[in-house]
């Protein structure tokens, strides 16, 4: 795509084509930088009827560890923001994944037992961290792995000290969504934006599998579609 804007474009049409397609789909969303064009376009095409969303069944992606729904940092105060609340997504139809539980293992196995219990994410937007990050799968990455929780890496937790503020301590762990659950979603989308996320990009689609670059894995995927913008993809603009 030539621009940011025009990705955006892309990728929420994308989305409400698929969402369209199966009003009841189980899907997941990310936070960040990249995804806050996508959101704007895709409330966008919701308010013309593009889709319904009374019945789509949300799990939440990933969530730093110690962050209360309440904290505005929480990433689920995040997609209540700019994804639940636009769509009058109801807290009903979403499955938490709770960092702020004081048994964590617990949660990432109730998450994963009402994952299993739906049949599966049909859908997983994706950002790519500079890392090679999906979710929080931090390298190196397990490709059957479950949820769970993780640490995080200095360069993740450099990235995000923009969303925390200077002087703010960034959790130092999340939970994410497990790989083997994103692997074996039905579609995978994945936003990228920038020419700081160029090389990244290039070694999950021209690199080896590797567990360095947990992208990788999902990039040999059926289901994966890349919208990139033309910084980020550095050759002539498309959907990859
Ligand atoms: C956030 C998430 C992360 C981000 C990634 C890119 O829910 O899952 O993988 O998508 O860190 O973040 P931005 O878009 O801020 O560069």
């Amino acid at each position: 795509m030539d621009d940011y804007n025009a990705m955006s474009r892309r990728a929420a049409e994308l989305v409400a084509g698929e969402l369209h397609a199966n009003p009841e789909a189980v899907i997941a969303v990310p936070t960040g930088a990249t995804p806050q064009g996508f959101y704007a376009q895709l409330v966008a095409l919701h308010r013309q009827g593009a889709f319904d969303a009374s019945r789509l069944r949300v799990f939440q992606l990933d969530d730093y560890v110690g962050a209360s729904a309440d904290d505005p940092h929480s990433f689920y105060a995040w997609i209540k923001r700019d994804f639940l609340d636009p769509l009058g997504i109801a807290s009903a139809q979403v499955t938490r994944l709770r960092g702020d539980r004081a048994d964590i293992w617990r949660a990432c196995h109730e998450y994963d037992a009402a994952l299993r219990a739906v049949g599966g994410l049909d859908l997983a937007v994706l950002g790519l961290g500079g890392n090679g990050h999906i979710g929080f799968n931090e390298p190196p990455a397990d490709p059957t792995s479950a949820t769970h929780s993780t640490a995080l890496s200095a360069e993740t937790i450099a990235a995000h000290t923009r969303y925390w503020g200077e002087g703010i301590p960034v959790p130092s762990r999340a939970v994410t969504c497990g790989m083997a659950n994103l692997l074996a979603a039905r579609r995978q989308v994945v936003l990228v934006a920038g020419a700081e996320k160029r090389a990244i990009l290039r070694r999950m689609v021209d690199g080896p599998v590797s567990a360095q670059v947990p992208a990788s894995w999902l990039w040999r995927s059926a289901g994966c579609v890349i919208v990139a913008d033309a910084a980020a993809w550095g050759r002539a603009p498309g959907v990859i």
